[in-house]
């Protein structure tokens, strides 16, 4: 047995140093969302969150990225980098979030609301970020919204739980969201923070805004019940710059656990507890590093954004980043 792991474990360096050595001969840079498995976080050059990921990826000398998330954060990329090549381990690595409307549906909801202003979270395909106003993302989404004249009607999408908060945060009374949902955020219910926080008194709360309790937790905190606790609703990306800098020890972390690793990692005398074991996104764990090393080998597989729907797509982004 121990054996047997000691040699997985050399498979796996092994492997580690090859897809190293390979990245560089082809000159490709490896980029890894957040939520990704700990060996393939390790091969990558950049960690991140979706859109922070893209612009980096638009800076670096690199042609070709490999970009180790789910698809519509390659395809993000590829609109962001329309002179480089972008590369995904596995085309099956979706999101139920963005799976959670089709154009069609966008379409015919544009249509009810012709004066409206369309704003989409990143977490959308390449097709639907061309039908939208604005994108945002889980960090600037309230800035966003913000940004938009308050006598203008807004079609929020698709993330129900972003769109309660933000215009809980707005105070916005003209906005219409969209029931869509990711099923691994979701999940992550009500009781399972009240139990996680009540066994650590000391600790500190951070939430992805995509959880279902988010609203519930929104009423909570203004009423005073989290007194004990600092509660910060933010991206992954900024969860991570909380995390670093605060002072304090112990933090409950209310989103996919794979974020754990790099916190754990970038901060060993601090503490941190998942929300929920089981917020584990299946799509995300699609890639793994034989995948990886199959996408170095075999130039695969290449995401291709129809310029058209990509030069739209963009100016979405761009009119997002002006703002935030
Ligand atoms: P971030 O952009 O905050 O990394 O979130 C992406 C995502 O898929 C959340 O589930
Ligand atoms: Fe999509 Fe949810 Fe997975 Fe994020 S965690 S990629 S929103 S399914």
């Amino acid at each position: 047995m121990l054996v047997e792991q000691s040699s997985r474990v050399e498979q796996t360096a092994r492997l580690k140093d090859e897809i190293q050595r390979i990245k560089k001969e082809k000159d490709v840079v490896i980029l890894a969302h957040n939520y990704q498995i700990p060996d393939v976080q390790d091969i990558a050059d950049f960690t991140g969150d979706s859109l922070g990921l893209s612009r980096k990826a638009a800076k670096v000398n690199q042609k070709t990225i490999l970009f180790c998330g789910v698809h519509f954060m390659a395809e993000t990329a590829a609109i962001i980098c329309p002179d480089k090549r972008v590369l995904i381990p596995d085309l099956q690595a979706g999101c139920s979030l963005s799976d959670s409307i089709t154009v069609d549906e966008l379409r015919n909801w544009k249509k009810q609301h012709p004066n409206a202003i369309t704003v989409g979270y990143v977490n959308t395909t390449a097709e639907i970020k061309s039908e939208l106003d604005y994108c945002c993302t889980s960090a600037n989404a309230v800035n966003v919204v913000k940004a938009i004249p308050a006598d203008k009607e807004i079609l929020f999408l698709p993330d129900m739980f972003l769109g309660s908060y933000v215009a809980k945060m707005t105070g916005r009374k003209k906005m219409y969201i969209w029931a869509g949902e990711c099923h691994v955020h979701a999940g992550i219910k009500p009781e399972d923070i009240t139990k996680k926080l009540d066994s650590l008194k000391d600790a500190e709360f951070v939430i992805h805004p995509e959880c279902s309790c988010t609203t519930p937790m929104l009423f909570d905190m203004a009423s005073g019940s989290f007194d004990n606790h600092k509660v910060s609703i933010l991206s992954t990306e900024g969860m991570m710059t909380h995390v670093n800098s605060s002072k304090a020890k112990n933090f409950v972390v209310a989103t996919e656990t794979g974020i754990l690793y790099k916190m754990r990692q970038q901060n060993p005398d601090k503490t941190f507890i998942p929300a929920s074991e089981k917020a584990e996104c299946q799509y995300m764990k699609m890639i793994t590093l034989d995948k990886v090393y199959d996408a170095l080998v075999q130039d695969k597989y290449e995401v291709v954004v129809p310029k058209e729907i990509a030069d739209k797509a963009r100016l979405a982004i761009e009119r997002m980043l002006a703002i935030s």
